[in-house]
């Protein structure tokens, strides 16, 4: 059995769970077989209770289709990874899941506390990274964010521990463009290329399968802009580092019904003409996966009636608005976040049905009719 998400792995599950989701739930994406409904594990506090409750949504979530898992490192202050690794730790020993079947994404960028804030900020980071040798107050970008190749190792290591794994599917650099606020294009691009490197090492060593950048405005800004993130620039560094066969595979971006910058913004250059995000990734061979389904919860009630009319066969708001991410061409899957089990069942009758129709979902930006 591999450490990682495998081609037939995945299309097992997929077989598996086809009394419980249709074979259209999932998407064929770097060779696997990819959940349209994906599990975010961001927002929530840092106690027992929740960690409890990821634990058992994860589980959940899982049994009921999902096998696409994001986290970060800093997510709960590392209380994410842990509750991920206690869930798969449960499926695995109950043979609800195999190792293969289940594409797990991580992430590294942010100073991760452990488990609660510390009492005093400075001596945390001295004795934990620059007494190590791990990181120094050089190294960081608006206090909180580093990149360096040794900072980058030691969280990868710091991941694959919290979540008891040997591998990690998705590795990606988080929210990268964050650099771009204290050091010169020029500057991030070395330092881009020193992460590449590593990360290419890394899988080379087999502790990670692919890798890419996890964004909040990068990618959804106009090219003039300071954090603007270019595709082919980061694609371009990938090959100097190494060649056609680079591991730079996918990208995370939000994308909702009020974020539609992903499909409607010509921010991307390809081969001189400028396009959308998911365009120039689908011309790139990159993945895309949306994050924010539900814009952390805001799109989950009130919406405008005519979605309804528009994104049909669905009982509330919230189903609607993951309907909306994962029917949008060009989406590998939609994250949403869900520390209640409630909430699972409730998101993950949405993979019962079909994406909506390329004709209901072009009325839905025709808007509403007078
Ligand atoms: N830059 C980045 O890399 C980045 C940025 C943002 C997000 N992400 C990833 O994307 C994932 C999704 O984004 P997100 O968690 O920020 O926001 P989200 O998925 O838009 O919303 C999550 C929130 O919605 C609630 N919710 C879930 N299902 C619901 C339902 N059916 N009805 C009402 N409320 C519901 C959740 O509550 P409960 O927890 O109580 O279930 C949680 O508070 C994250 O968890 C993270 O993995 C990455």
């Amino acid at each position: 059995m591999s450490n990682y998400a495998t081609n037939e792995g995945t299309a097992r599950y997929r077989e598996r769970s086809k009394d419980t989701v249709p074979h259209d739930h999932f998407r064929e994406s770097q060779g696997l077989w990819m959940s349209s409904i994906g599990f975010g594990s961001y927002l929530g506090n840092y106690d027992e209770a929740t960690d409890i409750r990821y634990r058992d949504a994860v589980v959940r979530a899982v049994e009921l289709g999902c096998n696409k898992i994001d986290t970060a490192i800093n997510y709960r202050f590392q209380r994410s990874e842990r509750s991920i690794g206690k869930a798969l730790d449960i499926l695995f020993k109950d043979g609800k899941a195999s190792r293969d079947e289940i594409i797990i994404a991580s992430k590294g960028g942010y100073i991760p506390f452990d488990g609660a804030p510390p009492r005093d900020m400075r001596t945390y980071f001295i004795d934990t990274f620059v007494k190590p040798g791990i990181a120094t107050p050089d190294d960081m970008v608006s206090g909180s964010h580093c990149m360096t190749p040794r900072y980058i190792e030691n969280q990868l290591e710091c991941s694959l521990k919290n979540m008891g794994l040997e591998c990690i599917d998705i590795y990606y650099l988080h929210n990268p463009e964050e650099q771009l606020q204290e050091v010169t294009r020029e500057e991030f691009h070395k330092r881009i290329k020193d992460a590449f490197e590593t990360l290419e090492s890394k899988v080379s060593q087999g502790k990670i399968r692919t890798y890419g950048t996890a964004t909040w405005n990068g990618y959804r800004q106009e090219p003039t802009a300071l954090g603007y993130l270019s595709l082919e620039e980061l694609l371009g560094i990938a090959k100097e580092v190494a060649g056609e066969e680079n591991h730079f595979k996918v990208i995370q971006l939000p994308f909702n019904l009020a974020m539609p910058e992903a499909l409607v913004l010509k921010n991307q250059g390809v081969d001189g003409q400028m396009t959308s995000v998911l365009e120039a990734s689908w011309k790139m061979g990159i993945t895309v996966i949306a994050s924010s389904s539900l814009l952390q919860s805001q799109l989950s009630k009130n919406l405008p009636e005519f979605i309804g009319e528009c994104l049909t066969g669905l009982e509330t708001d919230a189903q609607r608005a993951i309907q909306f991410v994962r029917s949008t061409p060009g989406i590998s899957s939609a994250l949403v976040g869900m520390s209640n089990i409630n909430h699972v069942e409730e998101n993950m009758k949405v993979a019962k049905i079909p994406p909506t129709s390329i004709d209901n979902f072009v009325k839905l930006f025709a808007g509403e009719e007078e």
